[in-house]
């Protein structure tokens, strides 16, 4: 790539509750307003790509990059528990590539949103409260894929998805919600002793606890932003 050639990447961010699109310049400036849908319910690879087409018809664009609420391998979907068991071993990108004509990467929505927003030193954490529980992990700026705290016991018996994802929020209420987030931030510094914790995800407006100086809330709008992040690394 030429260094002043200018590329644009529509990125997507597949959501449980909306899928969300915005076009990036090569530098990972926004070129369009963020335009989002409600995710198609049931939320089939078939019905969200065809969300997904229609949010990016008049849209000017040379590649797409995914960020998909599951496990990826290899733009192949491999989980997707807020989603549709079709999804399971659904290659999303060669099917979106075909549907777009354009070259697609996809990855974990966590992973997408912590590469847009993290600083790439030390180690550093990215947990996304959303429909579900996102989380991933880099460590100076390398990203060590499909990390999937949400479907690990926290407390109670319950995950962290079960104790702290939207469906917890509506059933407990913010208050409640903030404690058990107060004491989930708790056992992951324990656990990972990171340098730096960042709290996204459409819920992270509900965070009133007071966070630790190491923690840090970040724009739901960097789920996006991470978007360019696929093509350079
Ligand atoms: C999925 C993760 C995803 C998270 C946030 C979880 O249920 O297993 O892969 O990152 O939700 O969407």
């Amino acid at each position: 790539m030429e260094t002043n050639e200018y590329i644009r990447t529509l990125s997507v961010d597949i959501g449980g509750s909306g899928i969300k699109v915005i076009v990036l310049d090569t530098a990972g400036n926004p070129q369009t307003e963020r335009a989002r849908v409600e995710t198609p319910q049931p939320a089939k690879p078939e019905t969200v790509i065809s969300a997904i087409a229609q949010l990016a018809v008049g849209c000017e664009f040379d590649r797409v990059s995914v960020g998909f609420p599951g496990v990826v391998r290899s733009g192949v979907t491999q989980t997707a528990v807020n989603l549709d068991s079709e999804w399971i071993g659904f290659d999303l990108g060669t099917a979106l590539s075909q549907r777009l004509g354009k070259p697609v990467r996809v990855v974990n929505d966590a992973d997408m949103q912590g590469l847009g927003a993290i600083s790439r030193q030390g180690v550093e954490l990215v947990v996304t409260l959303g429909t579900g529980f996102g989380s991933a992990l880099f460590v100076d700026g390398k990203l060590v894929p499909n990390l999937e705290m949400g479907h690990h016991e926290f407390r109670k018996g319950e995950t962290y998805e079960q104790q702290l994802g939207r469906a917890a929020l509506e059933d407990v209420g913010v208050k409640k919600w903030n404690t058990r987030l107060e004491k989930a931030i708790a056992s992951l510094q324990h656990l990972f002793n990171y340098d730096y914790l960042y709290l996204g995800g459409g819920e992270a407006k509900k965070v009133t606890l007071e966070l630790p100086s190491n923690v840090k809330i970040i724009p739901n709008m960097s789920g996006l932003l991470g978007g360019i992040a696929l093509w350079r690394e």
